[in-house]
């Protein structure tokens, strides 16, 4: 099942029929009820409307397990699963009001299910308590933006593969304190970016693990007292198990906050490389050309093209870590079990989950149009000494200590900097000069031959790069394969609502 749309659209509220009001759910304790202002100031459904497509699917299933057990009659299970169908359509066709009075998600669609079946909808809620109901929407609605995420991250990760397979070869500089430090190749670089990416994804599909976990009979907080079947509504809903102890699983969001923390580390991510295209794509650095339509103008120079996009995602880290934060301090000191401060989990997923997303998304297209400039990286390679560590190696390993080696060079180095020139450009005299174990197979010795030293296991030799570039192809491809299964999965739960009910 898939949620709703780019979410966070903050539904206004459009008049429609007058529901009965949703105090009459359950109104006996009250004589009149909340202030209008305490109503609108508890009420979750502006933001909470977005989990409805679970809450339908949920009660559908709670709905089959209740029957199964006998505990309602299969006619009244009939009809509560056609009129849940029923409001399902309703509610994807934006035909209901969403209004504060309604509260929030579940008792608009018990509502709206009251009236137009009847009776036995006030039977749904039986062994049921809205603690553990937004406790298991939350985590089906979390399911599936795990997946959603994570296919956006393999779309990243695609992306900068496909970029780097045309460049094992492409030299450019590698940096240290943001100086020239050693000639690595683009491919590698943009590889480094996969690595993080991989471990993202890793930590999203763990994730997806603890999340996986059925809250459903945990009631208000105790469980209930009827002979429900936990195990066959974990079936029916697709999760892997039943969480075991009540209080814990209506006050657990322990699922939201690594949620959410494996989104900030993954915005962290999303920056540092972000910024790497701004500066790439300054006229200074000239390293890249990003596409114009990743791109914005200047209200006020015409000469502009500014990575607006690339910005974007560098800012949207502080969103996440937000997000994170606020949830975190949410939970501190919440005494258990269920506790009205936990409904400031929603906003901050949904958030954290469109801006994750989001920045994903568009900054796999910028990574699939953007072209880098080969001459100007295979230039910039060359300068600033960058090849310096090659020529200590090459007296280190013809005997002398790497130290003395290092001394020797710098001082090669800083000759060449009164002079004028580089390293590559001295004559075999000049550099025996300075030691005798320099030999005439390293004079002019190019970016390319020092990537092509670094030949281990995780270095730039492109024989390397492409080893490892081939296995990240592997590891991304068994991703997306755990993915599909899980989203197929999921994408079937629907038809709880139109299958024929099991036999008790
Ligand atoms: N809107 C509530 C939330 O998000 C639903 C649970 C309400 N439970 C309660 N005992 N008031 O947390």
């Amino acid at each position: 099942m898939q949620h709703p749309g780019d979410g966070g659209d903050d539904r206004a509220w459009t008049p429609g029929p007058q529901p009965p009001t949703p105090a009459k759910l359950w109104g006996g304790r009250f004589a009149s009820g909340a202030s209008p202002d305490a109503e609108a100031f508890t009420a979750s459904i502006r933001f909470d409307h977005r989990l409805w497509p679970y809450d339908v699917i949920g009660s559908a299933a709670h709905c089959r397990m209740l029957a199964r057990q006998r505990i309602i009659s299969a006619t009244d299970a009939g009809q509560i699963l056609a009129g849940l169908a029923k409001v399902a359509d309703e509610l994807r066709d934006g035909a209901l009001d969403l209004s504060p009075s309604w509260e929030d998600v579940h008792t608009r669609v018990e509502g709206r299910l009251r009236e137009i079946v009847g009776e036995p909808a006030a039977r749904l809620h039986t062994a049921r308590s809205r603690n553990d109901q937004v406790a298991l929407d939350l985590r089906m609605f979390a399911r599936d933006a795990l997946l959603d995420e994570l296919d956006a991250v393999i779309a990243v990760e695609r992306a900068l593969l496909t970029l780097a397979g045309n460049h094992i070869e492409t030299v450019m500089p590698g940096y240290t304190h943001l100086q020239r430090a050693q000639p690595v190749t683009f491919a590698h670089h943009l590889l480094a970016y996969v690595e993080m990416f991989a471990r993202d994804a890793e930590r999203l599909l763990d994730c997806y693990r603890r999340t996986d976990v059925m809250p459903l009979g945990s009631g208000a907080l105790a469980g209930v007292g009827y002979a429900i079947d936990r195990d066959y509504t974990a079936r029916l809903l697709c999760f892997s198990s039943i969480s075991a102890n009540s209080i814990d699983a209506v006050s657990d969001r322990d699922f939201v906050v690594e949620h959410l923390a494996a989104l900030a580390l993954a915005a962290a991510h999303l920056s540092r490389f972000a910024e790497e295209l701004v500066l790439w794509s300054s006229a200074e650095f000239g390293f890249i050309d990003i596409d114009e339509a990743f791109t914005t103008g200047s209200s006020i120079m015409p000469q502009k093209k500014n990575p607006d996009v690339a910005e974007l995602v560098r800012g949207k880290a502080g969103r996440a870590y937000g997000n994170l934060i606020a949830v975190l301090t949410v939970l501190k000191g919440l005494p258990l079990a269920y506790n009205r401060d936990l409904q400031e989990d929603k906003e901050a997923l949904f958030d954290g989950v469109d801006t994750a997303t989001g920045c994903l998304r568009i900054l796999a297209s910028t990574v699939q149009a953007m072209r880098p400039r080969t001459d100007r990286l295979a230039t910039a390679a060359e300068a600033d000494f960058a090849t310096a560590t090659d020529y200590a190696d090459y007296l280190a390993k013809r005997g002398l200590p790497f130290r003395e080696a290092h001394a020797v060079v710098g001082k090669l180095v800083r000759e060449c900097e009164t002079r004028g020139c580089a390293l590559s450009d001295l004559s075999l005299d000049e550099l025996r000069r300075a030691s005798e174990l320099f030999g005439a197979d390293v004079v002019g010795l190019a970016a390319r031959a020092a990537v092509a030293n670094r030949d281990v296991p995780g270095g730039a030799a492109p024989r390397r790069v492409a080893a490892a570039h081939a296995e990240a192809e592997a590891r991304l491809e068994w991703l997306s394969g755990e993915v599909a299964r899980r989203r197929d999965q999921l994408l079937a739960l629907d038809r709880l609502l139109t299958d024929p009910l099991e036999e008790p």
